[in-house]
């Protein structure tokens, strides 16, 4: 793909990577872009590089703007490997441009380059950069999502550069959000930004909650919002409103059960749940884990309110499968979802015991006693099975309007 003008002046020069189905361990069946920014002012300013595969992209997509040797400032909002990885070939070519970093990005990039070499400036929150006709504004990011982070605002423009924020693993070949919703959906547009929310900016909810308030403070309008991945933002205010909901906690008022199972009598009992949940009126989402993506599983498990979580007991713990889920789930500090455990067992049990031991850990609201079924459901055990989950999706209803209501 060629460059594409966002604005005047102000290009893409990234590449899209449609083949890649595994990035860093985290499933992306739509693949992903690298994005990179130039801006033509005065002073020639390239933001943000690309995964190291794609520098030959990024350089021929520079080279059909600008010599490159004409960059003046090199700004590095982030130092993740599918971000900064090019950066030594871009400064082979930008001789004698200075990089604009964060402290910390600067303590990072020591660790992945030479840096003898080149003139670094570490800037901060407030810290501006006068290009010509346009001057940047730094707004430090920390967590958002590396200790380095930072979003580049083109002020006279109205550009937000936000690195990995409001980003999704989308690649295609349009550029922005309102020809992406011609060629696709809306819908599916929203579904990656959840999937890129849940699967990596989970843990950092409060953290956005205090950036989007500090924008807000200062006043800066935002026509445009050009994440490192995806698509552009050429209305933000969608993916904006959508940061504040999930950052805030808000979830669907639906269910979602995630399991697994040995001989199927997990599988089982999931039936007559599902029923129970439905006939109090929510909608449940479920998910075999042996048969999805994890990244997957955590988009569903976010999505909903309330998740009930099935194993089987094996060796009297938790079937391998979901032990890795909830290992994965603990790391993403889940709030303000209910959950509660269910699962067959032959032996003496403890799949769901462990579970709940999980939920403790991550400080979720619980839906107690779990429920264990000896071998195989009987016709008695699955109406144990349905009032299980209608019970569940009882208290799913109370928590949701409970959190509506302090959340207004
Ligand atoms: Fe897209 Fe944190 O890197």
């Amino acid at each position: 793909m060629k460059a594409v003008e966002l604005k005047n002046g102000i290009y893409w020069v990234g590449a899209i990577d449609w083949a890649v189905r595994d990035f860093h361990g985290y499933e992306t069946p739509r693949g992903t872009t690298y994005n990179n920014y130039l801006i033509m002012d005065d002073e020639i300013t390239l933001l943000d590089t690309v995964k190291h595969d794609f520098a030959d992209t990024t350089v021929k997509n520079i080279r059909s703007i600008a010599d490159p040797s004409k960059i003046k400032h090199m700004v590095v909002n982030h130092i993740e490997n599918d971000h900064a990885t090019s950066l030594d070939r871009i400064m082979e070519l930008a001789i004698g441009a200075t990089i604009y970093i964060t402290g910390k990005g600067k303590k990072g990039l020591e660790k992945f380059f030479d840096i003898s070499k080149w003139t670094i400036k570490t800037v901060k929150t407030g810290d501006t950069l006068n290009i010509g006709k346009r001057t940047l504004l730094f707004l430090e990011t920390p967590m958002l999502h590396w200790p380095d982070s930072m979003m580049t605002y083109i002020k006279e423009e109205k550009v937000l550069i936000s690195q990995d924020g409001f980003g999704q693993h989308i690649a295609s070949a349009v550029r922005f959000d309102d020809e992406f919703v011609t060629c696709a959906s809306m819908a599916e547009l929203e579904d990656a930004v959840v999937d890129y929310y849940a699967n990596i900016l989970m843990p950092f909810g409060q953290i956005i909650k205090t950036k989007l308030a500090e924008i807000r403070k200062l006043g800066l309008e935002i026509e445009m919002i050009a994440p490192d991945h995806g698509i552009v933002w050429r209305n933000p205010r969608k993916v904006v409103q959508m940061y504040t909901d999930m950052a805030g906690g808000r979830a669907e008022l639906c269910a979602s059960i995630i399991y697994d199972t040995m001989w199927h009598s997990t599988e089982q009992m999931t039936t007559p749940m599902i029923q129970g949940i439905k006939d109090e009126g929510i909608e449940c989402k479920v998910i075999k884990l042996r048969a999805t993506p994890m990244s997957v599983a955590i988009k569903e498990f976010w999505k909903a309110r309330g998740c009930l979580i099935g194993s089987p007991t094996l060796n009297n713990i938790l079937y391998p499968t979901v032990a890795q889920f909830l290992t994965h789930l603990r790391g993403l500090r889940p709030k303000n979802r209910i959950v509660g455990a269910f699962g067959s067992y032959g032996w003496g049990g403890g799949a769901v015991k462990e579970a709940y031991e999980e939920f403790k850990k991550m400080g979720l609201e619980t839906f107690e006693p779990g429920l264990q079924i000896l071998y195989k459901p009987s016709l008695e055990d699955e109406t144990k099975c349905y009032d299980f989950g209608r019970e569940f999706a009882k208290k799913v209803k109370e928590y949701n309007r409970k959190f509506e209501e302090e959340a207004s």
